[in-house]
């Protein structure tokens, strides 16, 4: 995903772009690009890099104009290049436009439009909308009617910015998010509240198939068919003060640190959603739970948990993969999406899917003005504020402990999670981080191969732990069933091969010994996650004895999470803007 931000002010609107996409550089940071409208003229400056790179060698901060256009880059289509950064104008540069999403039938129109005479300069998707606008503006000069005209002919998910050399913005969106935000000295079109919070907390959320053309006189809202409409203003209740680093050197760190609050936070619900939650799962015919990524390793721990507890069947479906896998929805069917940011697409359209088929939707969202949180039946927030680094740390287990909450609400107190507890422990965990840094000191120079091995409830902690060491350390690691290990995955294990293994003295404690045993007799390295000792470990991560088996989740990832972070510090990787990713994926 990228991010786009126009904004007609009453002062130079260049620094405050600047400053937007930084704060919502999570987003994408391929490449970053400014237009301004100057005495009616646009200038464009885009290139490759991060915002502070960008902005440092093409001066973007100085550019001149009271209306402007900004956006940062996570390339879909184009390579990572200067000319295919945005904005991308038309032929004439009197329209310049940023997108988020992809236009699907880019190639069809760009062949249409070349036939008319329009040049192209980018292998862009985008550049489409930008000669589309020129196409039909031309024909009457009537911003209203192009807009209209031109979001008729794309397919695909979007939402756009174009700035017009007459001081117009005009922009839409149909599956990508776009809100607008009002302040006393500016209007903005943002792809996140993150992009206007330092200057307005007054938002007005667009809904799909909105078009709004904003000026300096006002702001006009009307639908993808032409009918005016209008959309209330918000107040966002997002702190600026929980987007800066403070103390720490990274955001992945600082929210990592965060965790030791953010799990009680996520279980502060109000009585009455709460309750409308669990009575929804409680008469649900058939239960799915469905997510992407960290998000879909909760879904498994959800559904681990309340098959368990509740004799309720609880199916755990990848949200990539939902259109294959919905044959059992009806509308007896309840589907809890999770995600952190609501905006994931393969979630989105997943819950679209299962609506259509009868479904109630129930979410567990961070973000709580989220597309997500605004299309589902019930939603409930983990509160955990915004989370900036791309690995999802604090969400994660923001969202396994609200999952703990309406497990034991539903359970009659089964699980036991006593949040005050776990969050001491977790305090105390975090504490010694200093420890997991020097084991990563010692055992991980020139390791390339990391296995992690974990039975039950802990076996959705290996598939977590391994996707925070590939995304924040680039290495390759591999969340393994231990039962499963004699059926393949042995065959890679010999002395180069470092080996966690999840081993705290439960159920599982015995047969996930014995799997240590087997890979240390191929001479692989071995790190136990565990509250007991035991000599076959190389080195052992402590964590505390819980006393509930299906509550180690927490304490298990909280080590995972540093060993990945001082992993990343070691690698040079950028701890927060991991290469080719992007904070929530809002393309599928
Ligand atoms: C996790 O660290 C990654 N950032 C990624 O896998 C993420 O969990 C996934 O893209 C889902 O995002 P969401 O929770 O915002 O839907």
């Amino acid at each position: 995903m990228c991010s786009i931000i126009g904004i007609i002010g009453k002062n130079l609107v260049a620094p405050e772009l600047v400053d937007s996409l930084r704060r919502m550089e999570y987003r994408g940071y391929d490449s970053v690009g400014l237009a301004t409208l100057s005495i009616n003229k646009i200038s464009v400056r885009k290139g490759i890099g991060n915002v502070s790179q960008v902005n440092k060698s093409l001066s973007l901060a100085e550019m001149e104009g009271f209306v402007g256009i900004g956006h940062t880059r996570w390339a879909t289509h184009g390579g990572v290049t200067d000319y295919n950064a945005h904005p991308h104008s038309c032929c004439t540069n009197d329209i310049a436009v940023v997108h988020n999403g992809i236009v699907e039938n880019y190639l069809p129109l760009k062949d249409e439009l070349s036939k008319k005479g329009h040049r192209f300069k980018s292998e862009t998707d985008t550049e489409v909308i930008a000669h589309l606008l020129e196409e039909h503006y031309n024909a009457n000069k009537d911003i209203k009617a192009a807009i209209i005209e031109t979001v008729k002919r794309i397919e695909g998910s979007f939402a756009f910015v174009a700035m017009f050399a007459n001081g117009s913005l005009a922009c839409a969106r149909l599956d990508e998010p776009l809100v607008i935000g009002i302040s006393d000295n500016a209007f903005y079109a943002s792809s996140d509240v993150l992009g206007f919070l330092k200057y307005t907390d007054q938002a007005m959320f667009l809904d799909n198939r909105d078009i709004a053309i904003l000026d300096k006189h006002g702001i006009n809202i009307f639908t993808f068919d032409g009918d005016s409409t209008a959309r209330g203003v918000t107040k966002v209740a997002w702190e600026l003060a929980d987007v800066n680093k403070g103390e720490f050197a990274h955001y992945t760190i600082k929210e990592i640190f965060e965790q030791r609050t953010s799990i009680k936070a996520a279980t502060y619900q109000e009585e009455y959603k709460i309750k409308a939650f669990c009575d929804a799962i409680a008469s649900a015919g058939n239960i799915i739970v469905t997510g992407s990524g960290s998000s879909y390793h909760t879904s498994l721990i959800m559904s681990m948990i309340g098959s368990r507890l509740l004799k309720k069947r609880f199916d755990p479906v990848m949200a990539s993969e939902f259109k294959y896998n919905n044959d059992s929805i009806d509308k007896d069917t309840v589907l809890i999406a999770i995600s952190q940011s609501g905006e994931t697409a393969d979630v989105l359209s997943a819950t679209k899917l299962a609506k259509a088929l009868g479904a109630k939707i129930l979410s567990i969202v961070n973000v709580p003005t989220s597309s997500l949180a605004r299309t589902a039946d019930a939603s409930l927030g983990i509160n955990c504020g915004p989370e900036i680094g791309v690995a999802a740390t604090k969400s994660f287990t923001g969202q396994v402990s609200l999952a703990y909450a309406i497990l034991d609400r539903m359970s009659g107190g089964k699980i036991g999670f006593d949040r005050e507890v776990v969050s001491d422990r977790i305090t105390k965990m975090l504490a010694d981080s200093t420890g997991i840094e020097r084991l990563v000191n010692i055992t991980m120079p020139k390791v390339n191969d990391i296995y992690l091995l974990g039975r039950s409830i802990h076996f959705p902690i290996v598939l977590e732990g391994a996707l925070k060491m590939k995304e924040l350390a680039y290495v390759h690691a591999e969340g393994i069933a231990a039962g499963e290990l004699k059926h393949g995955p042995l065959a890679l294990m010999d002395k180069n091969a470092v080996v966690f293994v999840l081993n705290p003295d439960d159920k599982t404690y015995g047969d996930t010994l014995s799997s240590a045993y087997e890979v240390k007799a191929r001479g692989a390295k071995i790190i136990g996650i565990s509250n007991v000792p035991n000599e076959i470990y190389d080195a052992m991560i402590p964590i505390p004895r819980m006393e509930n088996e299906l509550l180690y989740p927490l304490v298990e990832i909280v080590p995972l999470q540093l060993f990945s972070y001082y992993l990343a510090l070691q690698h040079n990787a950028d701890q927060d803007f991991p290469r080719n990713l992007a904070k929530s994926v809002t393309v599928r």
